[in-house]
Formats: C-alpha cells, sequence, structure tokens
C-alpha cells in the first residue's frame, strides 16, 4: 500500500503538506462554502471549475474530470514522477525521506512479479508465432491469405496461431512457469473441470503490445464467419486494461523516432490497423472497438496533437456527438474526421481502392463540425422546402457548438451556399435561437448509458455514498453486492479494512491506491458535488443500484448452483443444490417492490 511508503510516513507528509496551501503556491483560491475554487491548471478555461476539498484533501476538476491528492497535484503541477513529488513535498514540510530499504523490498517483490507475468505472455506470443509457421495451422494461414496480409505485415504484427486447448498450458508448465501466474496473465483460463485451457484456443491471435514493446495482451480472432463476438480478448489483469491501451502504439512509438508525426490516425479495429499500416499508413492506432477514454487521448497525445479519426462510413450519426470525440477535444487535440463511405470500414476501403482510394479519403477530411454539418444533410432533399428548413434546423444547432466567431462565420456561409439562404438571414436565425435548453436532447442521447456503463454508474454511485457518509447508505454492509470493477473492489475493500479498523474511510487516501490516474475514482469524487447523496432522488437512485446488483450476485449465484446440479450425481445432493437454487429465488423476488 501507499506505493511501497510507510503507511505513517504518508500520513505525516500529508498533514503536514495541506492541499490548499500547496495548491496556494501555484494559484488563486477562492472560498466557496465547504471548498476552494479556481480556474484548472490542467487544462484551458476561463471559469473556474477546479475545486479543492481541503478536509478531505483532494482536488476535482469539473472541466475536465481529473482529481487526486497533494501528491497527484505537484506531481501533474511541475511534472514530475510521483517519487520526485514526494521529495518536494518532503522538502518543503522539512521532513527526512524514510529509508527506503524496507519498501524496497517490496517494490523488488512487485517488479519480480510483474515481470514473470510479462514473460509468460511473452512465452505465450513465441508459442502462437511458432504454432502459425508449424504446418499445422493450415485454417489460420488461409485465414491470413484471404484478408490479403504479407508475410512480412503478419512478422510485423507478430501473429499466431492457437491450435488447441492444452498445448500451451503444457507448454507454459514445460517451461517452469507457475499456474497462478499463468492464470493471473489471463492467457489460460480454468475450465469447469479444473483443468488448465488456452484462454484463446483455436483462434487466429494479434498480440497486444504496450509503448515499452510489452506483451501485455491478445485478441483472438474465431476464423469462421460469425456476426457477433469473433474476437475475444484476454481477460482484464494487473498489465492489461483496455481502456489505457491503444493498439499498435508500439510501432508508432518507432516511428516517431523515425519521423516527425503529423497526425494519427485513429481506427476502431486490429485489422483496420494493420491493412492501413500494410498500405503505408503506419501512423495509426486502434482504440479496440470502445469508445476512446482519457487515458487513451493521453497516451495518444505523447505522439501528436492532431488526429484524423477513420470508424466505419456510417459512423457520424451514432458517434459524432460521442464521449470520446469530447474527450479529444478538452485534452487540446485538433480532431479531424475521415469521411469514409457507408457501411465500409478502413480495411474495406484499402480492399476495394489501394492505398490510393484511402489516401484520397484523408485527403477529404474536415473539421469535426463541418462533418457534423454534412452529415446533418444526410438523406435530406435541399431543393424540397420543408427539408431544407429541417435541415437549416440541426445545422444552425451545429454551428451554435463552435467556440469562435470566425468558424461560426465560416459555417454560415458553408450554410448559405448549400442552402441558397442569405447569409444575414441565417446569422440573424442563429442569433434569434432560443437559449441553450437546461438539457437538449442530444445531450440527453450523450448521457444515456448502455446496459454495462448502468451498472458501473450504479457502483459507483454505491461507492461515493458509502465514502461520503450517505444517509441512505447506513444500511450498507460490506459484502453485500460485487463490485465487477478491478477499481470498485479496490475502493469497497478500502473502506471494508478502515471501518475493521475502527477509522473513518477518507477520500484523499484512496489515491494513493492506484498506480495511475483512476476514472472510477474522479467519477467518484464528482458525485459528492451533486446534492443526489442527500436528496429523495439520491435514495431512489441508491436503493434501486443495491436491488439490481444484489439481484446480480443472486444470479452469479444461481448459475453456479445451476452448473453444480448438472454435474452433480447424487441424487441427494441435487435435490440439496435445488432447493438452495429455489431459496435463492426467492430472495431475489422479494426484492422486486
Ligand atoms: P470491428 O468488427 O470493426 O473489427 O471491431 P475489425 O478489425 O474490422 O474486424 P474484422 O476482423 O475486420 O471483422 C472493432 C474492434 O472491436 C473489438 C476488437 O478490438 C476489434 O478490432 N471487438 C470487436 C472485440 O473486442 N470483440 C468483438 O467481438 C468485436
Ligand atoms: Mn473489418
Amino acid at each position: 500500500m501507499a506505493k511501497g511508503f510507510d503507511p505513517e510516513f504518508m500520513r505525516e507528509l500529508k498533514y503536514k503538506n495541506d492541499l490548499v496551501e500547496v495548491a496556494s503556491g501555484y494559484m488563486t483560491l477562492e472560498k466557496k462554502g465547504a471548498n476552494y475554487w479556481a480556474c484548472c491548471p490542467f487544462h484551458h478555461e476561463k471559469t473556474p471549475s477546479f475545486s479543492i476539498n481541503g478536509a478531505e484533501g483532494f482536488y476535482h476538476c469539473f472541466g475536465c474530470g481529473v482529481s487526486g491528492d497533494v501528491i497527484s497535484f505537484v506531481k501533474e503541477i511541475e511534472s514530475v514522477d510521483f517519487m520526485e513529488a514526494v521529495r518536494i513535498l518532503a522538502d518543503r514540510a522539512k521532513i527526512a525521506m524514510p529509508e527506503t530499504n524496507t519498501n524496497m523490498e517490496e517494490t523488488v517483490r512487485r517488479k519480480q512479479k510483474k515481470d514473470e507475468l510479462l514473460k509468460i505472455l511473452r512465452g505465450s506470443a513465441v508459442f502462437y508465432r511458432a504454432n502459425l509457421y508449424s504446418g499445422n495451422a493450415a485454417p489460420h494461414v488461409q485465414y491470413i491469405r484471404d484478408r490479403k496480409m504479407t508475410d512480412k505485415t503478419v512478422r510485423v504484427f507478430g501473429l499466431g496461431a492457437s491450435l488447441d486447448y492444452r498445448s500451451l498450458p503444457q507448454y507454459l508448465l514445460d517451461k517452469g512457469f507457475q499456474k497462478e501466474d499463468m492464470l493471473q496473465c489471463g492467457v489460460v483460463q480454468e475450465s469447469r473441470t479444473g483443468e488448465l485451457i488456452d484462454a484463446q484456443a483455436g483462434r487466429l491471435i494479434y498480440p497486444i503490445i504496450d509503448y515499452m514493446d510489452n506483451v501485455i495482451a491478445f485478441g483472438g480472432r474465431i476464423l469462421e464467419k460469425k456476426d457477433f463476438a469473433k474476437y475475444k480478448n484476454t481477460k482484464e489483469t494487473p498489465l492489461f486494461n483496455k481502456s489505457r491501451t491503444l493498439y499498435n502504439v508500439n510501432l508508432l512509438k518507432k516511428l516517431k523516432k523515425t519521423q516527425n508525426i503529423g497526425y494519427v490516425i485513429m481506427v476502431e479495429g486490429y485489422m483496420d490497423t494493420i491493412s492501413l499500416y500494410q498500405a503505408g499508413f503506419k501512423n495509426v492506432v486502434a482504440s479496440m472497438g470502445t469508445s476512446l477514454t482519457m487515458e487513451q487521448v493521453r497516451l495518444l497525445k505523447r505522439y501528436s496533437g492532431n488526429v484524423y479519426i477513420s470508424y466505419d462510413g456510417d459512423f457520424a450519426g451514432q458517434k459524432a456527438n460521442s464521449r470520446g470525440l469530447e474527450i479529444l477535444k478538452s485534452e487540446g487535440m485538433n480532431v479531424r474526421v475521415v469521411p469514409l463511405p457507408d457501411g465500409l470500414d478502413p480495411d474495406d476501403v484499402v480492399k476495394e481502392s489501394g492505398a490510393e482510394g484511402y489516401r484520397k479519403c484523408l485527403d477529404a477530411a474536415m473539421p469535426l463540425i463541418d462533418y457534423k454539418l454534412s452529415y446533418a444533410a444526410r438523406g435530406k432533399d435541399l431543393t424540397k422546402a420543408e427539408d431544407k428548413r429541417a435541415y437549416i434546423a440541426s445545422a444552425l444547432n451545429i454551428i451554435r457548438e463552435s467556440e469562435t466567431q470566425s468558424e461560426r462565420e465560416d459555417l454560415l456561409r458553408i450554410l448559405r451556399d448549400r442552402t441558397g439562404v442569405t447569409y444575414e438571414s441565417l446569422r440573424r436565425d442563429l442569433e434569434n435561437l432560443p437559449a441553450v435548453p437546461a438539457v437538449t436532447g442530444e445531450q440527453e442521447k450523450r448521457k444515456r448509458p448502455d446496459a454495462a456503463s448502468r451498472l458501473v454508474k450504479a457502483e459507483r454511485f454505491i461507492l461515493a455514498c458509502v465514502l461520503f457518509d450517505s444517509p441512505f447508505a447506513r444500511d450498507y454492509v460490506p459484502g453485500m453486492v460485487d463490485f465487477t470493477e478491478p477499481e470498485h473492489r479496490v475502493i469497497a475493500d478500502y473502506i471494508e479494512k478502515c471501518w475493521n479498523a475502527g477509522e473513518k474511510p477518507n477520500a484523499g487516501t484512496l489515491f494513493e491506491l492506484f498506480e495511475e490516474e483512476s476514472p472510477a475514482l474522479d467519477e467518484i469524487l464528482n458525485l459528492n458535488y451533486a446534492d443526489n447523496l442527500r436528496s429523495a432522488e439520491g435514495e431512489r437512485y441508491y436503493n434501486d443500484s443495491i436491488r439490481v446488483l444484489m439481484a446480480e450476485k443472486i444470479n452469479k449465484q444461481i448459475e453456479i448452483l445451476t452448473q453444480a446440479a448438472l454435474v452433480a450425481t447424487d441424487a441427494e445432493e441435487r435435490k440439496m443444490i435445488h432447493e438452495q437454487i429455489q431459496s435463492y429465488w426467492e430472495v431475489k423476488n422479494s426484492l422486486k417492490s
């Protein structure tokens, strides 16, 4: 805990370095209510959305979403690493840095563990690759041919083949690796009967490599045609966090050493990346199919400030307003959108019309807002009065988002040329739009989470209520719900530990539990500011969340028991299991109220 430092030292360090005092050395703080406010030092803004909670010892910015404790504050503002930040603060408070011997042991142990897991992943990659060239991987080789990947490309990306369930675990055991480590890094899993099996059995293997050139996970593609779940990625592990990973970042880093990268092309898939790379567009990375996260954007930013979004041809409708693009903007990246024909992804374009074809698309890339403007015209016949009116209405709403006067004027001119309506009257219409409503339909859509993120949200809300002593979380007991996200579990465990020790959890301390920025923690602290933790609406949401998550937990139990019933040979045992299942059902039904 506490990143290798003695907790006692950390406590003293933080006690003697009050966050409000330290921050005051860098910026002017204004006290409002219980908190201090300022313009955020970590992103550009004109109205203060950066706040400091002095009592709990953390800061949070509503604009860019960052949060942290006094150590991360110094780390960020001085651009130093964690150790250096600790040193600066120890100096400031005139306390001695602790002898690092005891911590060294812990650090060394952790490093050894990490190295061991990396070795297993690297070994697995080597094994898979050897399979591909062994003469036993005919279907995989055929697939590679069908997808038009050259031998060189296959080598550059280190592709491989899994041939069956057993050979990888056997190979790793023969090499002397421990079963626990093999499971922990996700390359193998346990079958129901307790045997070790290859997590990617039978698939074509795409190694996922981080910017330090470590293999951290695998993407595996099934070879048959299938519309759903064609890929299986290694589970989330201490080494692999999907939301912090960009596919091909390793080669992008190498590229940057040899040439200036004007912009990075952002695609969605493994195949898109590989195809573009092979066609000569080496400045490409993939977001692994999910919406872009803050960590991915920060990683990307190290290589270039300009990004060309190159998603599927019909992407704009669903994603032009997505959170990922908002993050790119808020991090100050220049975003352009590459228009692709409907229904085609970059790989399809290269296959159909070669590198020149894709080059043409790149040349047509346009700023995000222009793209939205053209997209709004799709399917509309601008010679028809009705369509034209509808188009102008949505176009003006888009133009309104523009941040500069000159851009607004440019866009109005585009709209004029497209519709034949005079500039002057468009400008007046724009000015006369009603003030931005509290929540526009578009924002509402953006906020509506999908099912998975609904659970994530529920878990975070529960943790915020518990952490900040919300009155309706009084009945919360550790273990009553299962937290699905690793970060959530870390926080829940911390709370439980504090309670067991008779202490009150402290939000500022939580930052010590994460190696890097934690989006979960950022959001939980954000929740503390809304009055939701005390309102009637919040209480309803809390109770719903608990109910949903308890039901989730029961479902899992039922599933396990059902499996057990299937394999139970003894009639008496089966009966007992069925009774248990029955009682779980009853609990579950009683939750619905
Ligand atoms: P795509 O379906 O666009 O990938 O999904 P692709 O690379 O174009 O796939 P093929 O091989 O040409 O059919 C985009 C990305 O989303 C993730 C993968 O990272 C994939 O590259 N994904 C997709 C999954 O993790 N699981 C899936 O089942 C599908
Ligand atoms: Mn594809």
